[in-house]
Formats: structure tokens, sequence, C-alpha cells
């Protein structure tokens, strides 16, 4: 399976957690949009700005060929963005069961949105099983150690936004 996937999300920021699915989308797929949802409403630690900024500095730290990776934001609808960039696959992450209800969801929406765009799901790798950003914002802000769950070029951004 080769083509151009649109890998969407908050990143807020980027996690080990979302750079193992990366790595593995990259397996299966030749060229992967990481596209950072673009929403004034949603309350944010980072800006887009800065989100896109650590995950093109995390995608250089994986050792990932930079031609294969496309750093970009939308906002609207994910499958109209999606259709713009010739992608026909979304590419998730899947966790816990907790995910799979919202997940399923979305997909079922986007597919009736878009039926020629299809969602994707890896399986997270066990070692990031329980890694989101909320929780290593809120550790982080607590005072406790993400060192090894956020990749290298992110851990001195998160320790500033919280005068660590
Ligand atoms: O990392 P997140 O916050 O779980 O990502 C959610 C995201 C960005 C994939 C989702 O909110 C999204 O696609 N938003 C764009 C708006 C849209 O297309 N909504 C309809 C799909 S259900």
């Amino acid at each position: 399976m080769r083509g151009i996937a649109v890998y969407p999300g908050s990143f807020d920021p980027i996690t080990k957690g979302h750079t193992a699915i990366l790595q593995s989308g990259l397996v299966a797929f030749e060229k992967i949009i990481v596209a950072v949802l673009n929403n004034d409403n949603k309350k944010a630690l980072f800006s887009v700005a800065e989100r896109m900024d650590m995950i093109r500095e995390s995608a250089v730290d994986m050792g990932a060929d930079p031609k294969r990776i496309d750093v970009d934001s939308f906002d609207g609808l994910l499958v109209n963005y999606a259709q713009r960039r010739n992608a026909r696959v979304i590419l998730r992450g899947l966790r816990a069961v907790a995910d799979f209800e919202y997940e399923l969801q979305m997909a079922n929406m986007n597919r009736h949105l878009n039926p020629e765009v299809e969602t994707v799901f890896i399986m997270a790798n066990d070692a990031y099983f329980y890694v989101a950003s909320n929780l290593v914002k809120e550790v982080t802000r607590l005072g406790g150690n993400v060192a090894d769950l956020v990749p290298a070029p992110v851990l001195p951004r998160l320790l500033a936004k919280f005068d660590k």
C-alpha cells in the first residue's frame, strides 16, 4: 500500500506515541503529510507554528527522510483537506479501547462525507500506550519527568512553557 496519507491531529505537542505511528506509517506509505488542526476554539498550549516546528524537528530527530514527511496545518473539514492534497488515506493511531468509539465515529463521518478517502489505523506501540499529549502536559506542569515520552526537541520547549 503506497501513496500519500494525511496524519491529522492536534499535536499539542507531538509525543513519542505520535512519532512511533509516523515511523510505522512510513512502512506503509510513500509520503505522510502531518497536518496540525488549526482550531481557534481549542485551548492549546503551543501555537500552530510552534507545533509544526516541533513536528519538523522531531522528524529530523527520528532520522526520517525529509522528502517523505510534509508538515502542514489545516482548517475546515479534514476530508476536504485530504482531497486538496491528493491523499486518499487518513492515518490515525489507536491506543486503548477508549480511543475506539471516538475513532469509529470520526472514520464513519469522514467516509460519509467523502467515500473516496479511507481511514487507516495503526496500533500504538505498547511502550507508548499510555502516552497522550494532555497527560504529558499535566505531568510536566506538576513537575514529573516526561523525558522518555516526548521527542528530544520537544522537551526543552515543554519545560519552558511551565517555567521548569
Ligand atoms: O489529535 P486529535 O485532537 O484527536 O485530532 C482530531 C482531528 C484533528 C483529527 C479532528 O478533530 C478533525 O479531523 N478535525 C477537523 C474537522 C473535521 O473534519 N470534522 C469532521 C470529522 S468527524
